[in-house]
């Protein structure tokens, strides 16, 4: 990182957006002027190219060219199709990536499938304060086989140690979706396969945002969300990954009839497709596929490097910028201070964060709370700017001094936060 001058000004952001090597890309999504959308760690902004394509799907290949388009339109082949555009996005070769299903049902179907292969090694190995829809597919998954499983739950800091223990799988989310806090994924990879454990990988923080080496790190299988940094749109499609060495070991239980060997063929008997594609199911959402194609078209040309290393000087930025213009306004930084060790996202805690993010929602920044008392701020480098942040923070400033956060109508909690 450059040293950032200690008083920063508008206009210094002003140069940092000159200077972005990224900054064409904010011309492939469509975000409205007056908005500053620190929110992409949620759900990614609109494609511009988006519309479009969904409006062609739509009318002519569903439209006019009906139930031929399987096969003319390639609809049949999406989930591998789109697995290949979030290949190099997450350092894998193609053939491991496929596109199905929500991240809450692909941790089910792998995380099933890896401990079965481990029998009888029972344990599965969690963080406490994972991410809680991973909680719960693993409670869900306990309660299903009994004795053959049991979920043990560590702090973050005691993953390291328990892995040792004739523990079967670890499921982890690479970069903690509050407080953005990353995980060595190679050293725990490392750790894991050495005491005879496999690791699943939780990337739907991290895909889109960050370098990602899964096959130079050994990983054995991950799962991530379509909708955020792949800008793939509300509840898009989520993505698989497992391993070549493993692809043939793991039966994974949703067996669905688009996982079979020859679909087509109708048979009585299931019988698993080779390669990744048995981890399929049903029938792929292609509305939604086409969606998310156009989402990960984004990245076209774009090199993670350089998605990451923006990301981390906008979260440097923002936290400079917080201690700079906010010192005394109550706020804990929840986030690792080191960027290297920091997601794209910053996390800050506050008594009163729903109400201040309320504020800023209605001065038109855009983050998010996680209870009790966590406010988010995301960055998209494919489209977050420089002055972005600074506007963000001097909006937070201007709130704070004047407290206007404490009016009535920002204690009003809204379903989704
Ligand atoms: C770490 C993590 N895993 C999974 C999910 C969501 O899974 P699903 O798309 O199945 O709801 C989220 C959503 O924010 C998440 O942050």
């Amino acid at each position: 990182m450059d040293t950032v001058p200690e008083n920063i000004a508008r206009a210094d952001c002003e140069g940092m957006d000159a200077a972005d090597p990224l900054a064409q890309a904010r011309r492939r999504f469509v975000l409205p002027d007056s908005t500053i959308y620190l929110d992409g760690n949620s759900l990614g902004a609109l494609p511009a190219n988006l519309p479009e394509r969904i409006a062609d799907v739509v009318s002519r290949e569903w439209g006019k060219d009906l139930v031929g388009s399987w096969n003319t339109n390639g609809w049949i082949e999406l989930p591998q199709r789109i697995g290949a555009q979030i290949a190099p996005l997450i350092g894998a070769e193609a053939d491991q990536v496929i596109a199905a299903d929500s991240t809450s049902v692909n941790l089910f179907k792998l995380a099933a499938a890896a401990l079965l292969h481990q029998a009888p090694r029972r344990i599965v190995l969690s963080e406490r304060g994972n991410f809680p829809t991973d909680l719960y597919v693993l409670q869900g998954l306990e309660h299903l086989l009994g004795g053959r499983m049991a979920l043990r739950l560590v702090e973050r800091d005691d993953i390291a140690g328990a892995s040792a223990d004739g523990v079967a799988l670890i499921v982890l989310t690479h970069v903690h979706y509050k407080t953005g806090e990353v995980h060595d994924m190679r050293a725990i990879t490392k750790a894991a396969h050495d005491a005879g454990a496999l690791v699943l990988w939780d990337l739907s923080h991290s895909a889109g945002a960050m370098e990602l080496f899964l096959d130079r790190d050994a990983a054995d299988l991950a799962i991530g969300c379509g909708y955020k940094y792949l800008n793939g749109g509300p509840g898009a499609p989520a993505f698989l990954y497992v391993a070549r060495r493993h692809q043939e070991k793991l039966h994974q239980p949703l067996s669905g009839w688009m996982g079979h060997a020859a679909p087509f063929d109708f048979a009585d008997h299931y019988a698993p497709a080779p390669g990744i594609a048995r981890q399929l199911c049903g029938t792929p959402a292609v509305l939604s596929m086409a969606a998310l194609a156009e989402g990960l078209a984004t990245f076209e040309g774009i090199a993670m490097a350089a998605v990451r290393e923006k990301s981390k000087r906008l979260g440097d930025l923002f936290l400079d910028l917080l201690e700079q213009r906010c010192p005394d306004a109550g706020f804990e930084i929840a986030c690792p201070r080191d960027a290297d060790r920091r997601g794209s996202q910053v996390a800050l805690r506050h008594p009163h964060g729903y109400e201040i993010v309320q504020a800023l929602i209605a001065r038109h920044v855009i983050g998010d709370f996680r209870a009790p008392d966590i406010l988010r701020f995301g960055f998209a480098p494919l489209y977050s700017r420089y002055v972005d942040v600074w506007d963000a923070v001097d909006r937070l400033a201007a709130i704070m001094a004047d407290a206007s956060w404490r009016e009535g109508r920002f204690g009003i909690r809204a379903a989704v936060t």
